[in-house]
């Protein structure tokens, strides 16, 4: 092999080396290109060397000085971007402080929850208690202890959800013995109203009392607009010396306004049988400022909930005096304040929970 081949076979395979050096960015491309030039089995300078054998005695030593010059050049290229390439690979354990973060997933309030949170607080800074009672109840602590014994046609106001199987141990107390097993038996029943509390809470506690009990309360109802068979309420009670229905009112004005802004209250005579007198409470109709429109029907007012003086029956069934004490009681429906506060018309949407609607509420 004369001299001028072997230049021209060292620039063929420069000019191969080169370009797959250029497009190395791996230790691992690095290694192969080593292997494909250098490796003693299959390397093409290798291969290159072992023709030594056809080059005239007088220039083998030229041509040695050539190989191996060519050999040289690309081990320290090769050398050269390994350098290259270790220089832009991250240290174990960096970070990338310029990275931004990945968006962290923020729920929010259910709108029912962020009544309930604004409603305690209300309650709460005015001294009272709050407290949550159980939703699977007997048919004396929401029934008959509130002045509705078995027979009282006020038990079908409410469809009522009864239980297949009793409580275990009963909380029958004192009219135990009265009532037949088998009816004792049928009366365990997801609570209709909160206002079970208020015998379990008058039994266990004298008065004084100012007293919150928000909670779902159940009934016999289908879905509908303004219906569903599960829903919550704020039950309350106040109970002490000299309690009037102007403290009834008082309490209302300072809460619905807390509630609602600048709304007016009036009370309206009604019946529910542990009360005596009892009222329902209306707000003037925030939408048309008590003019009249389609959200109030054209009356200027909205129902917010159900009121009374405690019947004195209902006194007497948790062994209190009532000529020592007097009090008021209240229920309110949590959805129904919701509805109103927050402009929805459709009651299930609060239990449908659907992104598209709860995320209409802020943070
Ligand atoms: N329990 C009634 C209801 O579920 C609401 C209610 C009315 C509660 C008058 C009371 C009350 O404590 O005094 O509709």
């Amino acid at each position: 092999m004369p001299d001028t081949e072997v230049r021209t076979a060292i620039d063929a395979l420069r000019a191969d080396f080169r370009a797959r050096l250029a497009a190395a960015t791996t230790d691992r491309d690095l290694d192969a290109l080593d292997a494909a030039f250098l490796s003693r089995k299959n390397g093409s300078v290798t291969a290159l060397l072992k023709q030594v054998g056809t080059v005239p005695p007088d220039e083998r030593r030229e041509f040695g000085r050539l190989v191996n010059a060519f050999k040289t050049e690309i081990e320290s290229a090769i050398e050269e971007k390994r350098g290259a390439v270790a220089a832009t690979r991250r240290p174990a354990g960096a970070i990338d402080p310029t990275l931004g973060s990945r968006p962290i997933p923020i729920g929010r309030i259910h709108p029912l929850m962020r009544v309930r949170q604004e409603v305690e607080d209300i309650f709460a800074r005015m001294g009272y208690e709050i407290l949550e009672g159980p939703e699977v109840e007997d048919d004396y602590h929401n029934f008959e202890a509130l002045n509705m014994p078995p027979d009282h046609p006020a038990r079908d106001m409410q469809d009522t959800l009864y239980l297949g199987v009793p409580i275990a141990g009963g909380t029958w107390g004192a009219h135990r013995g009265r009532v037949p097993e088998a009816q004792v038996r049928a009366a365990t029943l997801l609570r209709t109203h909160t206002s079970a509390m208020q015998i379990r809470y008058m039994k266990t506690f004298p008065p004084p009392i100012r007293l919150i009990v928000p909670g779902r309360v159940y009934r016999r109802d289908q879905l509908d607009l303004s219906h569903t068979p599960m829903f919550q309420q704020f039950e309350g009670l106040v109970v002490g010396r000299g309690i009037t229905l102007a403290d009834l009112k008082g309490t209302f004005e300072a809460m619905l306004r807390d509630l609602f802004g600048d709304v007016r209250v009036r009370l309206r005579p009604s019946f529910f049988p542990y009360t005596e007198p009892s009222a329902e409470v209306d707000i003037s109709c925030q939408s048309c400022g008590g003019s009249g429109c389609g959200t109030c029907k054209h009356t200027g007012w909205l129902e917010i909930l159900g009121s009374g003086m405690v019947h004195p029956a209902v006194f007497e069934a948790v062994g209190y005096d009532p000529d020592e004490v007097t009090g008021f009681a209240f229920g309110m429906g949590m959805e129904r304040v919701a509805m109103l506060k927050y402009g929805v018309d459709d009651i299930r949407l609060f239990y449908e929970n659907d992104l598209r609607f709860l995320e209409q509420f802020p943070l």
